[in-house]
């Protein structure tokens, strides 16, 4: 049997960086056949196929088939992993609430076609920005569909943290664990390096070495560094990430189909766990245990972790109040 992955936005920068990867088994590995179906609005048909056309092109063993198609019953039909890219993005002029109203509009509907079409077991992950508050749309709009199959990718932002510790302890990348990331898809993201280990050691103890007042560093270099990074590339590339974002969702789903070893990062759907209100999308360090995420439990946070929590949880709050004033929730 073969897994059927939906990929919104299809047409688009990350949908293109996607659609190769994944029928080259990056995300699912070199055993599971998969069957694609790009879906898009009519304006970015013609994209989504002659990515389709490419894909033929790329022989992929892998690839059993490929759908392209505007509606969305046809696009979720059966799905097992969705992957929603395609977002109404923030235009000149547009209010942050307009760009909530515009996406409810997206996410709403596909909540639904994913409840009426997709498979029982289907796995959502919400890419498209504002990534958490769209996925707490299309939970809310998915009736019958566990809110546990709804996720907000934050690995971008744990992969960006990880990344710039191994280039300040001067370390391997893959030695660096345990990176939690807090809260929003957003500048107010915290991600917290108080229980990262590199090579086995407290990174704060490693830090300390290298740069000397590890508070400092972490509010006036890395936390800022990592939260508005999103940001600097759009600066240097004058487009936002994609090959990074792409490879961030594809790690995403890997891992929550596979499961962990050790921590990593996810939105989900809170469950009040770390006084994160019940209903909202936040990211939470968190393991993959038997296909579903588990917080991690028991973490203790200092008043300045908690502080910085907060406000990130503020900020969800506020979208989802924003998009329940709209009447979309
Ligand atoms: P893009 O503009 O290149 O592609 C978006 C595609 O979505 C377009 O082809 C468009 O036609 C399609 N689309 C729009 N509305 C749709 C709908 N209702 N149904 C299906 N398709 C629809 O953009 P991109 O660079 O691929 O980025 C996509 C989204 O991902 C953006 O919202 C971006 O901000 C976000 N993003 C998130 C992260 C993250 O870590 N969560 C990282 C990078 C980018
Ligand atoms: C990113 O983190 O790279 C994106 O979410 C930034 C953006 O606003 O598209």
């Amino acid at each position: 049997m073969a897994t059927t992955i939906t990929i919104t936005g299809a047409g688009g920068q990350i949908g293109y960086a996607l659609l190769f990867r994944i029928a080259a088994g990056a995300m699912l590995g070199p055993d599971e056949k998969v069957r694609l179906r790009l879906l898009e609005i009519p304006q970015g048909l013609k994209s989504a196929e002659g990515a389709a056309l490419e894909l033929q092109d790329g022989a992929f063993d892998l690839l059993e088939s490929v759908d392209v198609t505007d509606d969305a019953a046809q696009g979720f039909d059966g799905s097992n992993i969705a992957l929603l890219v395609g977002a109404r993005p923030r235009g000149p002029g547009m209010e942050r609430a307009d760009l909530l109203a515009a996406n409810a509009g997206i996410f709403g509907p596909q909540g639904k076609a994913i409840a009426e079409s997709a498979s029982s077991d289907v796995r959502v992950t919400v890419v498209g920005n504002p990534a958490n508050t769209n996925a707490l749309i299309a939970a809310a709009s998915a009736d019958g569909v566990p809110a546990t199959r709804f996720t907000a990718l934050t690995r971008l932002d744990e992969n960006r943290a990880r990344a710039q510790l191994a280039l300040a302890l001067d370390a391997p990348v893959s030695d660096i664990r345990q990176v939690a990331i807090w809260g929003n898809h957003s500048a107010t993201q915290f991600p917290d390096i108080t229980h990262a280990t590199a090579g086995g050691r407290p990174v704060i103890e490693a830090l300390a070495e290298r740069v000397g007042d590890v508070q400092a560093w972490q509010e006036q270099t890395f936390i800022p560094r990592v939260a508005k990074r999103g940001a600097e590339i759009i600066d240097v590339r004058g487009s936002s990430s994609v090959a990074s974002a792409a490879n961030a969702a594809i790690e995403h789903t890997r891992d929550w189909v596979r499961g962990t070893d050790d921590w990593t990062s996810a939105g989900i759907v809170s469950r009040g766990e770390y006084g994160v209100p019940e209903g909202l999308v936040s990211s939470f360090p968190v393991r993959s245990v038997d296909g579903e995420w588990q917080v991690v439990e028991g973490i203790e946070l200092s008043d300045w972790a908690r502080g910085r929590i907060d406000t990130s949880i503020r900020e969800l709050t506020e979208e989802r109040d924003a998009v329940r004033a709209l009447g979309m929730l």
